[in-house]
């Protein structure tokens, strides 16, 4: 058995499947260039039958990346199966990734199928696609809750019919390491030609174990590709995060002994472009990527670290990317600084016309700004990225006025369509009259459904990263806005989450 373990990565379509994660081809195509800086080996890109805006992406991502495999999910029949190969037509190296429930539940009330009819379908399904791509990924949804006998019938079938890696999902998060381990290894012992495809993981965190079940399901299973997604985005509770898989097996390789090609000092710039981009912030105790993930606060830790880092540190920061190099540039800094900055936080900007942007960006933070830290820099660039698209409403100039006792006031000036409007309004809140101003104009009637402020780096000289959530006509988008001022932050984010809800995307849900 190979010492190799291949990360899939599925940020792109079941993190995405995270209500308010959607994300629109360019903020995909920017995460998919950052995963094959990681060097993920496959790339689930979406679900290209799902609906035109993922079709679209799927096929953008298939002809950009050149160094990781790109996937597309299908559901077990030809149209989707034929979708996703179609959007696969451009890519070096493509898989597709085609499901079907299997356990008696999903089967019966989801499905109103009969075992045998779920057999037969699961073998067409994987004959077609073998017809279409040589790499086929199969995959039994609810695998884990789903009867032992029918999961080994239906798993050698799909084998005989070439699928070239078996998934076994454990959908609802119900798995526990142990049990979990050990019914991979069952079935790889049970299953006559299990030796003829890889065997993968894939688990959801509704008990908080998607990580500690992915390396039972490698260590005891035997299983050879985890599939996982940065910052453990993903439906409900999420799914298994990238992040801490890798680095538990790196870290550990002693006792797990097993290879992995992943770049990690990719991976906190990953995970800022994911927080950033779909509005999830990342808890500050979050393992590997969080703001504390290697603060040492109290003085007995300090005192150790410094003596001997190996004493309360277990990696090294600088291994996934953090940088000892805190306060890195001011106003002063030219062009070049700023340019090979990026290049070491690991941001790919080839055009010089985007760098121009960025740097004219970047000079005007300075001037409010004295310390610009690297959070600034990553924050300003995905900032840039995401407004440039859709700018149906891009943020002005904001002035605003309260005082203790008195209502506040707040007075915008953005652009709709590339024309200048004005708003006034009062608020319970400047932050409240400011977004009220926009709405006066804008009339979106949408309803906010989070709002959140974050510090991007310690102190109250921070920038702070506003999130808001807009909901409207059953469509659940997140708009981020950062700004020294946090008022003008929030404006930006509302502005944000509205020119995401004016790209209208219907879609089919992948478990639906
Ligand atoms: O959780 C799940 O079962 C899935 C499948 C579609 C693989 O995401
Ligand atoms: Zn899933």
């Amino acid at each position: 058995m190979s010492d190799k373990v291949i990360i899939f990565d599925t940020t792109l379509r079941d993190g995405e499947q995270s209500p308010g994660a959607s994300m629109n081809k360019d903020e995909k195509l920017r995460i998919a260039r950052q995963l094959e800086r990681l060097k993920v080996d496959v790339i689930e890109a979406g679900f290209a039958a799902s609906s035109n805006g993922d079709f679209d992406a799927v096929q953008c991502i298939a002809k950009a990346i050149k160094d990781s495999t790109v996937c597309s999910l299908s559901r077990a029949n030809d149209r989707d199966i034929s979708r996703a190969a179609e959007a696969l037509k451009g890519a070096n190296s493509s898989r597709i990734h085609t499901f079907i429930a299997t356990s008696a539940l999903h089967m019966e009330k989801k499905l109103r199928m009969t075992p045998d009819q779920v057999f037969e379908q699961a073998k067409l399904a994987v004959r077609f696609a073998r017809n279409l791509v040589a790499d086929v990924e199969f995959s039994p949804e609810d695998g884990y809750r789903s009867d032992v006998d029918f999961l080994c019938r239906i798993i050698e079938a799909v084998i005989n019919e070439g699928a070239t890696t078996i998934n076994v999902p454990d959908t609802v998060g119900y798995a526990i390491p142990e049990l979990y381990g050990n019914f991979i290894k069952n079935l790889r012992e049970r299953v006559p030609n299990s030796d003829k495809a890889i065997w993968s993981v894939h688990c959801h965190n509704d008990l908080g174990m998607a990580v500690a079940n992915s390396l039972a399901g490698v260590k005891i299973g035997g299983a050879r590709q985890i599939e996982c997604t940065i910052n453990g985005l993903g439906e409900r509770a999420g799914n298994c995060s990238l992040e801490e898989v890798v680095m538990a097996i790196r870290t550990r390789r002693d006792y797990f002994g097993l290879d992995l090609g992943i770049d990690t000092k990719h991976i906190l710039a990953a995970s800022r472009m994911v927080s950033q981009t779909t509005g999830f912030v990342v808890q500050p105790n979050k393992a590997v990527v969080g703001a504390n993930a290697f603060a040492h606060a109290s003085g007995i830790h300090q005192d150790g670290v410094l003596k001997a880092r190996d004493t309360y540190e277990i990696m090294r920061a600088e291994d996934v990317g953090w940088s000892n190099n805190k306060i890195i540039l001011g106003k002063l800094s030219g062009r070049n600084a700023f340019k090979q900055r990026l290049q070491e936080l690991g941001v790919q900007m080839e055009a010089e016309a985007d760098i121009n942007t960025a740097f004219a960006r970047f000079k005007e933070l300075a001037d409010r700004k004295s310390e610009i830290f690297d959070e600034d820099i990553l924050a300003l660039v995905n900032d840039e990225a995401v407004t440039n698209e859709n700018e149906q409403y891009r943020f002005v100039s904001l002035s605003q006025h309260s005082e203790t006792g008195e209502r506040p006031q707040a007075s915008i000036v953005f652009t709709v369509a590339g024309k200048e409007v004005k708003s006034a309004s009062d608020g319970d809140g400047p932050v409240d009259a400011s977004l009220k101003a926009i709405e006066a104009q804008v009339k979106s009637g949408a309803e906010m459904v989070l709002y959140s402020v974050n510090a991007i780096s310690g102190s109250t000289e921070s920038q702070g990263e506003v999130t808001v959530r807009l909901q409207n006509s059953g469509r659940v988008v997140n708009g981020v806005g950062s700004d020294p001022d946090i008022i003008v932050a929030s404006a930006k984010a509302y502005l944000s989450a509205l020119n995401k809800l004016q790209s209208k995307a219907d879609r089919v849900a992948a478990q639906g």
